[in-house]
C-alpha cells in the first residue's frame, strides 16, 4: 500500500487511558532529554548517570542508547546521511511514544544534524523535548578514543566518520550545554539536574 492510501484509511484510535493518567500515575512530567555531540563525547555515560539519579529520586526513565538501538530497532542502517536520519525518525517516534507512556526518557544519540534534532523537536509538545548538547571539542574525543574508532576513521577504514569525514552541526541553542570536556561527571549530572528542576520537571 502506498504512504497516501495508508494516510487516509489509518485512523487514529483514541484510546481511555491517556498521557495525562499514565504520568499521573507516575507522578511526574514526561519529558524526553536529547543528548547530543560527538562519539566519544560522553553522552551515553552522562545520561547513564543523569538516569540513575532520575531513578534513585524515584522518577520512571527510559534510556535510548545509539549502539544499542543500532543492535535492534535500526540493525538495518548504516551511517550515510539518509541512513542516519532515518535512525534519528525511529528513535524520535520511539521517544515519543515512551513520553506517551509518561516516562522521561534519555537519549543518546550523534544525531549530527540541525534539522533531524529539530524534527525530533517538533514531535513533541513545547518544553517536552530538551537538547542537551555534550559538548566535548573533537581533539579531546579524539584523545579519548574509547572505542578505538577515531583510530581507524583516520586510517580510512570507517568511512563517514562523524567529525572525521562527516560533518557534526553543534546545537545553537541548547537548553542546556554541557563543558564534558573539562567538568567532572558528577558536575555535568548537577548542571542537568539544576536546569531541570528550575523548568519544573522535577521537583
Ligand atoms: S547517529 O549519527 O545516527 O546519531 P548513533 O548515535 O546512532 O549515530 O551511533 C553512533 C555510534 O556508532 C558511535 O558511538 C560509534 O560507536 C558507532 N559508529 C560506527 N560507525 C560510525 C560512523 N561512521 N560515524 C559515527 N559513529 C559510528
Amino acid at each position: 500500500m502506498n504512504a497516501i492510501k495508508k494516510d487516509e484509511n489509518v485512523i487514529w484510535h483514541q484510546h481511555q487511558v491517556t498521557k495525562q493518567t499514565r504520568s499521573e500515575l507516575k507522578k511526574q512530567k514526561p519529558v524526553v532529554l536529547w543528548f547530543t555531540g560527538l562519539s566519544g563525547a560522553g553522552k551515553s555515560t552522562v545520561a547513564g548517570a543523569l538516569e540513575s539519579q532520575l531513578a534513585s529520586l524515584g522518577y520512571h526513565t527510559y534510556l535510548l542508547d545509539g549502539d544499542n538501538v543500532r543492535h535492534g530497532l535500526c540493525s538495518d542502517l548504516g551511517f550515510s546521511a539518509q541512513d542516519r536520519r532515518e535512525n534519528i525518525r525511529r528513535i524520535g517516534e520511539l521517544a515519543k511514544l515512551m513520553a506517551d507512556a509518561g516516562l522521561i526518557v534519555l537519549s543518546a544519540f550523534i544525531s549530527p544534524h540541525r534539522a533531524e534534532r529539530q524534527m525530533v523537536r517538533d514531535l513533541l509538545p513545547e518544553g517536552e523535548f530538551v537538547e542537551v548538547f555534550v559538548n566535548a571539542p573533537l581533539e579531546v574525543c579524539e584523545k579519548r578514543d574509547p572505542k578505538g574508532l577515531y583510530k581507524k576513521a583516520r586510517a580510512g577504514e570507517i568511512p563517514n566518520f562523524t567529525g572525521i569525514d562527516s560533518e557534526y552541526e553543534a546545537p545553537k541553542n541548547p537548553e542546556i550545554d554541557l563543558p564534558a570536556g573539562d567538568k567532572s561527571l558528577d558536575e555535568l549530572v548537577d548542571q542537568c539536574l539544576t536546569v531541570l528542576r528550575e523548568k519544573s520537571i522535577i521537583a
